[in-house]
């Protein structure tokens, strides 16, 4: 398997490449409009046919490169069936499977951050989108978020995988790559050591977090798969 984890500064993003070594075809988690550059060159390093582009949601702090990747590479757009974005070419919902040559690609429905949010699972890893985060998760006072969902989230999608299992999340602001599951599940400050959904709901309720800076721009435009 070819991996290889982007980090795009001004949102503090990752994208993620995962490709065949075997066929060649590629995709991409959570690509941003500003560095499809960065993307085509990785892809050409390695030969490379991007076949999909995955949103882990409908993002409010960047803008998708779904779209432009579409255009240039011919790929298709999969987004959660709850996400609302009408330009997507596959609809996904919780364990569907997405094929790329011997890697399969596990859908899991991972709701709370936003009514649509959905991890990823290859092999011994997953990638989280902002569902779970190092030592944090996803803001849930926006799109439909839930706490109390999120925290069931987490709990049945992603702390049920075994502890080593290593996860990407979406963002990280204090430059760390990954964590692991026991990790998570033992030392997150909001969701570990076992504590109550009655303790996260109140810590997220009690968050009063600033609005999003980007959300006026990127909500619409992510709802048009990032337009051209
Ligand atoms: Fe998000």
């Amino acid at each position: 398997m070819i991996f290889h984890q982007f980090f795009e500064k001004e949102s503090s993003t990752y994208t993620y490449l995962i490709a065949s070594e075997q066929t060649h075809e590629a995709v991409l988690i959570d690509p941003v409009a500003s560095e499809i550059e960065s993307y085509a060159e990785k892809l050409n390093e390695h030969n490379l046919t991007l076949v999909y582009s995955l949103d882990t949601h409908v993002h409010a702090d960047h803008v998708t490169a779904a779209n432009l990747l579409r255009e240039k590479f011919g790929c298709k757009t999969v987004l959660h069936r709850h996400s609302g974005v009408a330009c997507g070419d596959i609809f996904i919902t919780d364990r569907s499977a997405i094929r790329v040559g011997e890697i399969l690609i596990e859908a899991r429905y991972t709701p709370g951050h936003t009514n649509a949010c959905t991890s990823y699972v290859v092999d011994d890893m997953i990638f989280t989108g902002d569902a779970l985060l190092i030592d944090g998760c996803g803001r849930t006072d926006f799109q439909e978020g839930s706490a109390e969902t999120l925290y069931d989230s987490i709990h049945q999608q992603i702390f049920t995988l075994a502890d080593e299992t290593i996860v990407y999340p979406g963002h990280d602001y204090k430059g760390r790559l990954s964590s692991t599951v026991g990790h998570e599940r033992l030392h997150n400050a909001r969701l570990g050591q076992g504590k109550s959904k009655q303790d996260f709901v109140q810590f997220m309720t009690n968050l009063d977090l600033p609005y999003p800076k980007k959300i006026d721009i990127a909500l619409p435009a992510n709802k048009a798969c990032g337009q051209a």
